[in-house]
Order: structure tokens, then sequence, then C-alpha cells
């Protein structure tokens, strides 16, 4: 008595084909190729987290894989997730110059045209479009300042421009309100640095590759100094005929609109408050002049209104007004002084002239026309917020890693390929031949029955 085991064994003919083995080799070595080919898409990348500064870079980077078929490589595109800037945080643009405080993220309600406030600016690295500046103030301030700022200048001023921005989002436009501060001499500056250029207010500058911002810096710094300085000039004249004088003032400047020339001593309008403290909690108010609205800083100097800086301070807050457009990439500015070498050239040209205290202005020492040579050429690029972006990025398993994968998967496909080439050829062949499941044995065996079916076939098929 033979052993059975449970499991068994199929008994196998040849294929009675000629064309089934080089089938087999090419099918196989051709879907050899294609299988590995589709599972390096689709399995031999990982994602990876990576922080970018350029998403629109990054997302791009990983292009190559757009072109193959979407189904394999779907889960392995590069993305990138949408920067969170909450309302009040300290923002900067790409070309790291002055630094902005974000105050109002709103929207319109796109059918009742509703004012919707957001609570932070969902930013995907978009250009920042229209941006206007709607009003800069300079407050002047001398004995409220700390002994430390005294040492470098008297006076002291701090600029706030208020500018509305706006970015075109996939679902639609966005609005926000920034405010930039700017004070060349801040609290925080040490003592160690004065009689030196502090460059402050600035992230950097760089001569050659970004002039007008470079210039922009020199502008607001020197125009900083003689408007400090003279206001120091007023109280020292005060001093002189035993008056009381100022002891903070706040200048004002808004656009008029309806002038197109920066050189216009009407192309901002002014206003003003001057407090002088008269001790004993009492004081007097310096404003409201019987002239023309609105005041200009031409009306102001030509009635030579007491204190007398208004040309100085119009100069600044243009010098500001420029320079808050050029870092936010405002190419189309109605007129920008730092994009245009003439303006620029009138409003250097006293710089030789320009005194100031215990602190030097920069980085530019000398007018336009001096320094033209050194500088770059004067331009307005398009701006987008600095910040940083959390993004999944494929990347190459190691060697081993990707080898085993392809392996598996390829045996896997491989496998399932044979034999579906089989069930294919063997289905071809039960049509051909309805012999083909009988064994060998079996065809001469006794049964009478079954040689006379297979003989009339036989002569059948032939
Ligand atoms: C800032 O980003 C914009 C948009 O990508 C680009 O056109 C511009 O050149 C960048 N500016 C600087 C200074 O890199
Ligand atoms: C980056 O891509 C986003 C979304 O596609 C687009 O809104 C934005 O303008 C792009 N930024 C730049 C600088 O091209
Ligand atoms: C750009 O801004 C100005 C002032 O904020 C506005 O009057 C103008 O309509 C805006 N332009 C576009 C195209 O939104
Ligand atoms: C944005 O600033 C402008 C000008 O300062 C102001 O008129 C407007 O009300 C501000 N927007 C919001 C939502 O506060
Ligand atoms: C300005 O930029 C150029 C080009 O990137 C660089 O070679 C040069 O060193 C920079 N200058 C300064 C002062 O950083
Ligand atoms: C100095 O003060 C006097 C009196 O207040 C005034 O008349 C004169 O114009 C002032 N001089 C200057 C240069 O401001
Ligand atoms: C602009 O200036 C003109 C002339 O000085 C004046 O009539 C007009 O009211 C000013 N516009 C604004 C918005 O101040
Ligand atoms: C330069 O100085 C002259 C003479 O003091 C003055 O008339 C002119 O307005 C000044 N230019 C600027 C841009 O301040
Ligand atoms: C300007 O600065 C340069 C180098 O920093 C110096 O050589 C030059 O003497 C300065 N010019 C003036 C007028 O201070």
């Amino acid at each position: 008595m033979k052993y059975e085991s449970f499991f068994t064994y199929g008994v196998s003919r040849p294929f009675p084909f000629r064309w089934f083995t080089p089938g087999a080799i090419i099918g196989g070595i051709v879907s050899l190729a294609l299988f590995t080919f589709l599972n390096f898409a689709s399995s031999g990348y990982n994602l990876v987290v990576q922080i970018s500064s350029d998403p629109n870079a990054t997302v791009s980077e990983g292009n190559w894989l757009q072109h193959w078929p979407s189904f394999l490589t779907a889960k392995v595109q590069p993305t990138c997730q949408p920067a969170n800037l909450p309302v009040d945080s300290q923002l900067f643009t790409n070309q790291t110059a002055l630094t902005y405080t974000l105050t109002n993220v709103w929207k319109y309600h796109e059918d009742t045209g509703d004012h919707i406030a957001y609570p932070s600016l969902n930013y995907y690295n978009n250009v920042l479009e229209n941006c206007s500046v709607t009003s800069i103030e300079i407050n002047l301030e001398a004995m409220d300042r700390t002994a430390n700022q005294f040492a470098y200048s008297e006076w002291g001023a701090l600029l706030r421009s208020y500018v509305t921005c706006r970015i075109t989002t996939s679902a639609g436009m966005v609005f926000f309100n920034l405010t930039q501060t700017y004070e060349y001499v801040p609290n925080t500056a040490s003592y160690t640095d004065v009689y030196k250029f502090l460059g402050t207010g600035f992230l950097s500058r760089n001569q050659t590759t970004r002039a007008s911002l470079w210039w922009g810096e020199t502008l607001m710094s020197t125009y900083w100094g003689a408007v400090t300085w003279e206001m120091q000039l007023e109280r020292i004249n005060k001093t002189r005929n035993s008056e009381r004088g100022i002891r903070k003032g706040t200048v004002s400047f808004t656009p008029n609109g309806t002038f197109s020339d920066i050189k216009d001593l009407n192309f901002l309008d002014t206003d003003y408050r001057f407090i002088v403290d008269k001790g004993s909690a009492s004081f007097d108010v310096i404003c409201c002049p019987s002239l023309p609205l609105p005041l200009t800083a031409g009306s102001l100097n030509a009635a030579n209104l007491y204190p007398n800086i208004w040309i100085e301070a119009d100069t600044l807050a243009k010098s500001t007004y420029s320079t808050v457009l050029t870092d936010l990439g405002q190419a189309a500015a109605v007129s920008n002084i730092l994009s245009d070498e003439s303006l620029l050239t009138y409003f250097t040209s006293n710089f030789s002239r320009i005194k100031m205290a215990n602190f030097k202005a920069g980085p530019g020492n000398a007018s336009f026309d001096s320094l033209k040579a050194t500088t770059g050429p004067l331009s307005v690029i398009p701006s987008v917020i600095a910040t940083t972006y959390l993004c999944q990025v494929p990347e190459l398993k190691s060697a081993g890693n990707l080898i085993l994968a392809i392996i598996v998967a390829d045996l896997v496909l491989l496998q399932s390929m044979w034999q579906l080439y089989k069930i294919v050829a063997e289905w071809y062949l039960g049509r051909r031949q309805p012999t083909a499941n009988y064994c060998e044995g079996c065809v001469g065996a006794p049964g009478e029955e079954l040689t006379r079916i297979l003989y009339a076939n036989d002569a059948y098929t032939t």
C-alpha cells in the first residue's frame, strides 16, 4: 500500500505551441521592465517633511512626477501647507528691508459686499498687489525719551506708515492693513554706537543688487536726522529768547491723490499738533492755522509757521512713502523717488548741507549724483511676504529599501502575469484540442468508448 499525502501535485504536459516559449520570454522581459517602472513610480518614493521658503519652487521641483499617470503618483506629489499669519504678528517681505505689523485682515462677501474680518491671513506666497500708503505720521518727542536716546539726539521721531494691501488667493481677494514703524534711534540702541551709523529698521541692504532700497534707507535716516536737528534748532532759539518750547508733537501726511509728481509740495496733505508744556499741568496746543485747507508743507513753510520743520518733514514722509512702496514691490505706484533717477537726484541734492546730532545716517553719505557709479540700477520688483511653509516632498528610498520593494512588487505582478498567460494558453488549447486534458497514459488505456471518441476527434481535426 503506497503512502498518500494530503497535498497533491498536478501532472503537467508541454504546450504544443511554438509561440509559447518565445512569448513567455519576451512578455516576461517586457512586463518586468514595465512593472519595475510602475513600481518605481508608485513606491520608489517616500514623502518627507521639509521647511521651504518658496513653496511654488518646491512644488514645481517635484514637477517631473506630474508627467507620470496621476493614479500612480498621486500619493507622492509634493505639497505645501499655506502659512497662517495671525493679526498683530510682525512680518517682512522677501526684499528683507522694513518690518510691518499686520493689523487687519478682511474680505468682501461675494454677493452682499459685506466686510468680513478674519483673525489671520492665510498666505501661500502670493504676490502683494495694489498696496497703497494711506497716511504717514511723524511723532516727535524730546524730554520723554530715555537719556540713552538723548545722547544721540535731543529730539527723536517715531514714524508710522499705514498701508492697505491686497492678495489674490484661490478663495478670492483678501485685503489687509499693515503698519510700519520706523525710529532711527530706538530706546534699545546701545550707547556705545553713538556717532556711528546705526542701520536701524532695515533687516539687510545691498548697494548693488537692491540699490533702490539702499537709497530708501539713506533718505529715511538722513531726513530723520534733518527733522530732529531742526527741532533742536527751534528749541535752542526758544531757550535763547527765554520762551517755553515744544515738548512733543505729531505731523501727519496723507496722499492727496490728485497730484502725480512727488516733488510737488501739494503731493501730501499735512496736519499737525504740537504741545507746549507750561508747567503746573497747563499746556498750549499748537495747531490749526488760518490757512486754506488742505494744509500742505508748502503753505506752512510759506507762512513760516512755528516750528518750521515742514519741508524736511515732508521730504521724510515722501522718503518713507517711496521706501514702503518699493519694499512692498509696487512698481505701479503713482510716483516713487526710488524708481526715478531725476527724483532721487533732486531729493539727495541737499545732502551735503544737512546737519544732524550725534549719529551718522546712511548707508549712503552723499548725493545720488556723486554715488551713482557705485550703486546698482534703481528698480522696483514684486514682493511676497517672507515666511516658511511646511511641505511634503518625495524623496527616493534608500537603495536597499528600493531594490527590495521593487523585487517584491515585481515578483507578485510577474507571478500573476504568468498565471494569466497560462490560463489564456490553456483556454486556447482547450478550444483547439478537447483532448488536451487527457493524460497520455489514459489515452492508451482500455475503455473502447474513450478510444473511439479520441480517434473520431483526431480524424475530425485533421
Ligand atoms: C520676491 O518674490 C517675487 C515672487 O517670487 C520675485 O519675483 C522677486 O524677485 C523676489 N524678490 C527678491 C528680492 O528676491
Ligand atoms: C504661488 O502659487 C500660488 C498658488 O498657486 C499662487 O497664488 C501664487 O501667486 C504663487 N506665487 C508666486 C510668487 O508665483
Ligand atoms: C487699488 O487700490 C486703490 C486704493 O486703495 C483702489 O481705489 C483701486 O480700485 C484698487 N485697484 C484695484 C484693481 O483693486
Ligand atoms: C485699513 O486701513 C485703512 C486706512 O488706514 C482704514 O480706513 C480701514 O478702516 C482699515 N481697515 C480695517 C478693516 O480696519
Ligand atoms: C550684494 O549682492 C551681491 C550679489 O548677490 C553680492 O555679491 C554682494 O556681496 C552683496 N553685497 C553686500 C554688501 O552684501
Ligand atoms: C527765533 O525765535 C524768535 C522768537 O520766538 C523768532 O522771531 C525767530 O523767527 C526765530 N528764529 C528762527 C531762525 O527760527
Ligand atoms: C487735494 O488738493 C486739492 C488742491 O490743493 C484740494 O482741493 C483737494 O481737496 C485735495 N484732496 C484731498 C483728498 O485732500
Ligand atoms: C534744498 O535746499 C534748498 C535751499 O535751502 C531748498 O530750496 C530746497 O527745497 C531743498 N530741497 C529739498 C529736496 O529739500
Ligand atoms: C562717505 O563714506 C565713505 C566710505 O564709507 C568715506 O570714504 C567718505 O569719506 C564719506 N564721505 C563723507 C562726505 O563723509
